[in-house]
């Protein structure tokens, strides 16, 4: 069965049960500030929870697009994957555990016919200390639909020693059978909707188990172990509690949220545990296998690899089609790592040319039916991944000759200068150890990571305080404004001479304040000087790059600006940003734009004494 017609299957089956079905909502959440990506069903229907009135009435069915960013590194096995479509049915204060214990396994049973004898199910066990109930009324209601179909299903704890124990329904505690965006309880933030739930899972046989590779095949098995047997194909979120300051108190309504992975359940039908087989991926998994001349089976390292490529650029082109434009940003940065990721993992097939665009139109062609916009903007997509893919292969080369380089001077590559590449030209560590082993050298990782966390340190320390580095935030007008600021300092110093320091900054998304090293107030004739310098750089479209560079190197370039900024250290070396070839090169934290021409036109708007031999330039950007 193919996957749209199981995703039919079931908005039409929950309507013919009473429900209006809604189309996906973004990948980007409207209106939610928390989170930059929609990874589940319930996230677009927050509010309703809550208990505002939806305006199609009580029971909503959909079949929602979610990406989950956290799920990166587990994608290769088979089933995870960062993007997926989730299958929804909802009562917003409607029915409950009644009807949705009912219909979902009429669904499953009936409807699509899954063998009965391969579900199981879990429920909640019950926390006394939040005062929530063990679920037994889920049970009694599990019992009662296995019964009609003549199976006797018994129900037990779990327990990991213990395994199976001949059971069909599984008491788990909070960390399993549990639902809320921010995971188990104590988790919660005080107004967060949560509730306890139900999952379902299909068994694709112990012999996944038991195959000889398995680290598993002398463990006991139990639903929620890893060993590939069972997969969780839905889950009945019973969304009836609001975290409070001391505990639960009850929602104003007791809702259903019912969640199921449309990839898997088609899995499941098809038999198949590993969900990149399912004819969503066949004409991408096709085109790999005749870009590289191997087959997806040939062996299991080749599977880990056209899954990533699949999964990655699959969710690149909803994402894009969503809006998301690659960048060093917020949700642009998800898709531009997705993007690197799938060049790395293709790096890996050994494939030589340029191939994400290609896989992503066999992925438009597939889903194109259901998703208009992916045919309506199969440009766009088509045109980023390229992009994207240009870069990145120019970074590769960068990192690869730089690589060379250090060798070359040093005979070998610590782990320092592997975490220079990464920083320095986003080049991967994987990349840098494969190179490293071919010189017959091992990287001391233990040293990356420290370098690593060294560095996360400081940019949290950047973030958490005001004002860091002069700069409010991170938004993009208060970045353009940062570049502007680099540009002006430089204009100063053109129009004014070399005796200008910078000597205090302060940016924000409106305006830039600039305070600098000079005796007397600038003449109108040298206001429009400095403007005029800083507006014909902007029209240049001068690039803005970065490098890292040991102290000496940075001044011997002519690098200004303060050079124990702490926020511009990288591992011992510090960081320079050049605006063009030569125009402006300051040491500097970042971030910045990438081209001049992003930043519009520049102006002056005040000019004033902040004390003795320094003055100050408020400017805009328009
Ligand atoms: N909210 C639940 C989940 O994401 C069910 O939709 O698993």
């Amino acid at each position: 069965m193919k996957l749209s017609d199981v995703r039919k299957k079931y908005l039409d089956f929950f309507e013919k049960k009473g429900h209006k079905i809604v189309p996906s909502a973004s990948l980007l959440p409207e209106n939610d500030p928390t989170t930059l990506f929609t990874g589940s069903g319930m996230q677009p229907m927050v509010q309703y929870l809550l208990g505002q009135a939806h305006p199609l009435g009580k029971r909503i069915t959909n079949s929602q697009t979610c990406f989950r960013a956290q799920d990166i590194d587990e994608v290769g096995d088979n089933r995870h994957t960062t993007f997926f479509e989730m299958l929804g049915n909802w009562s917003l204060g409607d029915y409950f555990k009644e009807e949705q214990i009912g219909w979902i396994f009429e669904f499953l049973t009936k409807e699509i016919r899954l063998d009965p004898n391969k579900l199981f199910v879990t429920v909640f066990r019950g926390n006394e200390s939040l005062g929530i109930p063990r679920d037994s009324e889920s049970v009694e209601l599990w019992k009662k639909a296995f019964a009609e179909v003549g199976i006797d299903a018994v129900d037990v704890d779990f327990s990991e020693r213990d395994g199976m124990q001949s059971g069909r329904i599984f008491y788990f505690d909070e960390t399993k059978n549990w639902w809320s965006r921010s995971g188990v309880p104590e988790n919660m933030p005080v107004g967060e909707p949560g509730g306890p739930d139900s999952e379902m899972f299909w068994d694709f046989g112990e012999e996944l188990k038991l195959h000889e590779n398995s680290r598993f095949k002398d463990e006991q098995c139990h639903v929620n172990c890893d060993c590939g047997r069972f997969l969780e194909i839905g889950n009945n979120v019973f969304m009836q509690y609001k975290k409070t300051e001391t505990g639960f108190e009850a929602l104003p309504n007791k809702n259903v949220d019912f969640g199921g992975g449309l990839e898997r359940i088609t899995a499941a039908i098809n038999n198949t545990p590993d969900i990149f087989l399912i004819d969503a991926f066949d004409q991408a998994r096709k085109e790999i296998e005749s870009i590289i001349g191997k087959k997806y089976n040939d062996n299991d390292d080749f599977k880990f690899n056209f899954r990533v490529i699949l999964d990655h650029i699959r969710a690149s082109v909803f994402l894009i089609a969503d809006g998301v434009t690659p960048s060093n940003k917020d949700q642009g940065y998800f898709v531009r790592r997705l993007i690197r990721r799938a060049v790395r993992f293709g790096h890996k097939l050994e494939i030589q040319d340029f191939f994400c665009s290609q896989i992503a139109q066999s992925l438009i062609d597939a889903y194109k039916n259901n998703y208009p916009k992916l045919e309506k903007q199969t440009k766009i997509i088509l045109d980023k991944l390229n992009e994207e893919e240009k870069k990145f292969l120019k970074t590769l080369s960068k990192g690869e000759r730089e690589f060379e380089k250090i060798f070359s001077e040093h005979g070998k590559i610590s782990g320092q200068d592997a975490f220079l590449l990464y920083a320095t030209f986003g080049f991967p560590l994987e990349l840098t150890e494969e190179m490293a082993q071919e010189k017959g050298q091992k990287i001391d990782k233990q040293i990356f990571s420290e370098e690593f966390g060294k560095h996360q340190n400081l940019s949290r320390a950047g973030s958490t305080e005001k004002f860091i580095g002069g700069l409010a935030d991170h938004s993009t007008e208060t970045v353009k404004l940062h570049t502007a600021t680099h540009m002006l300092n430089q204009a100063l110093r053109i129009v004014l001479g070399d005796h200008v320091f910078q000597r205090g900054s302060n940016i924000t998304h409106q305006r830039l304040r600039f305070d600098f090293s000079h005796p007397d107030r600038l003449t109108d004739e040298q206001i429009k000087q400095v403007e005029s310098i800083v507006n014909e750089n902007i029209q240049k479209n001068l690039p803005v790059h970065f490098e890292i560079l040991d102290l000496e190197t940075a001044k011997q370039k002519g690098a200004i600006g303060v050079f124990d900024d702490k926020y511009a250290q990288l591992g011992g070396k510090i960081k320079v940003y050049f605006i063009g070839e030569s125009f402006s090169k300051e040491v500097c934290g970042g971030p910045h734009v990438e081209n001049t021409g992003e930043l519009g036109r520049f102006k002056i708007q005040k000019e004033e004494s902040v004390g003795s031999g320094v003055r100050r330039i408020k400017a805009s950007l328009n």
